[in-house]
C-alpha cells in the first residue's frame, strides 16, 4: 500500500492558544510519521509557529498562493515566499476560494504553474456542486476541472501534484450540509478512478498511477476507515476535524492500520 496523505486544512481558524492545545493532544508516533505523509496547512501568519511546534517529519503547507513570484500585489503571498518560509505544499483551488474569491480554472492553472516552479507540491482541490451532482454532471464537471487545471503543465512537474476530490456539497461548512454528511466511500472511489483516468489521458499512465488522489468533505474518525479501504483513495484532506489534535491523530491511525 502507498503511503497515505493526511492533510489538515485549518482554514481561517486556530490562534496561538488553539495551536498549543492542538499540539498537546496531537503527538504522532515515529511509526505514524514513517507510514503517512502528515501535512498541516495553517493560516499564513501561523506557519512559523506551527513549524516550531510540529514534530520533526511533519510537513507544512499553505492554503493559497498568488500566481506571480513578486511585485505590487498588496495582500497576496507568493509561492516563492512560501517555499522560502519552509512550506512544502500549497492548497490550490479550494472550493471556498473558487466560490468566495471567484477563482476560475485559468487562475488555478497559473497558481499550479508557479507553485511547481518553486518546488511546492500543489494540493489541487476540485469537486462538483449539489446541483451538478443532482443533474448527473459529476463526471463531466470533475474531468473538465482536472483538464483545465493541468493544461500545459510539463509532465516532469505534473508528478508532484496531489489532487483532492472534494464534492462541494459534502464539505462540513457548506450551509446545505447541516448534518456534516460525507460522500459514500464507494461513490467517491468511482470519481477518484475517473480522475485517475483523466490524468492518464492528459499526462500518461505512469503519472496517473502514482498521483495521490485524496478525498475531502466531512471526514471524521467515525467515517475515515471506509475511505482508507478504497483502492484509488490515497488519503484525506480534513477540515473541521483536523483542528482537534486527538481526532486528527485517530484519522491518521485509521489510514495506516
Ligand atoms: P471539512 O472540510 O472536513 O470540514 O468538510 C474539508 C475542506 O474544506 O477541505
Amino acid at each position: 500500500m502507498k503511503k497515505p496523505y493526511i492533510i489538515a486544512n485549518w482554514k481561517m481558524n486556530m490562534d496561538g492558544s488553539a495551536i498549543d492545545r492542538f499540539f498537546s493532544h496531537f503527538q504522532p508516533t515515529a511509526s505514524m510519521i514513517r507510514k503517512a505523509h502528515i501535512i498541516i496547512c495553517p493560516s499564513f501568519v501561523a506557519i512559523s509557529d506551527v513549524q516550531t511546534k510540529a514534530e520533526k517529519g511533519l510537513s507544512i503547507g499553505a492554503q493559497n498562493c498568488f500566481w506571480e513570484a513578486r511585485g505590487a500585489y498588496t495582500g497576496e503571498v507568493s509561492a516563492r515566499q512560501l517555499a522560502d518560509s519552509g512550506c512544502k505544499y500549497v492548497i490550490i483551488g479550494h472550493s471556498e476560494r473558487r466560490r468566495i474569491f471567484s477563482e476560475d480554472d485559468a487562475m488555478i492553472n497559473k497558481k499550479l504553474q508557479i507553485a511547481l516552479q518553486y518546488k511546492l507540491s500543489p494540493i489541487l482541490c476540485l469537486g462538483e456542486t449539489f446541483e451538478e451532482k443532482e443533474a448527473g454532471q459529476t463526471k463531466q464537471v470533475v474531468s473538465e476541472k482536472v483538464s483545465r487545471a493541468l493544461h500545459e503543465i510539463p509532465l516532469p512537474e505534473a508528478k508532484n501534484i496531489i489532487i483532492a476530490y472534494e464534492p462541494i456539497w459534502a464539505i462540513s461548512s457548506n450551509p446545505r450540509n447541516t448534518s456534516h454528511q460525507a460522500d459514500s466511500p464507494e461513490e467517491a472511489q468511482v470519481v477518484h478512478k475517473l480522475i485517475r483516468h483523466t490524468v492518464k489521458e492528459i499526462c500518461n499512465e505512469q503519472i496517473a498511477a502514482s498521483m495521490p488522489i485524496i478525498y475531502g468533505g466531512s471526514i471524521r474518525s467515525e467515517n475515515a476507515a471506509g475511505f482508507a479501504a478504497m483502492e484509488d483513495i490515497g488519503g484525506v484532506l480534513v477540515g473541521s476535524a483536523s483542528r482537534d489534535g486527538e481526532e486528527f491523530q485517530k484519522i491518521i491511525e485509521l489510514f495506516i492500520a
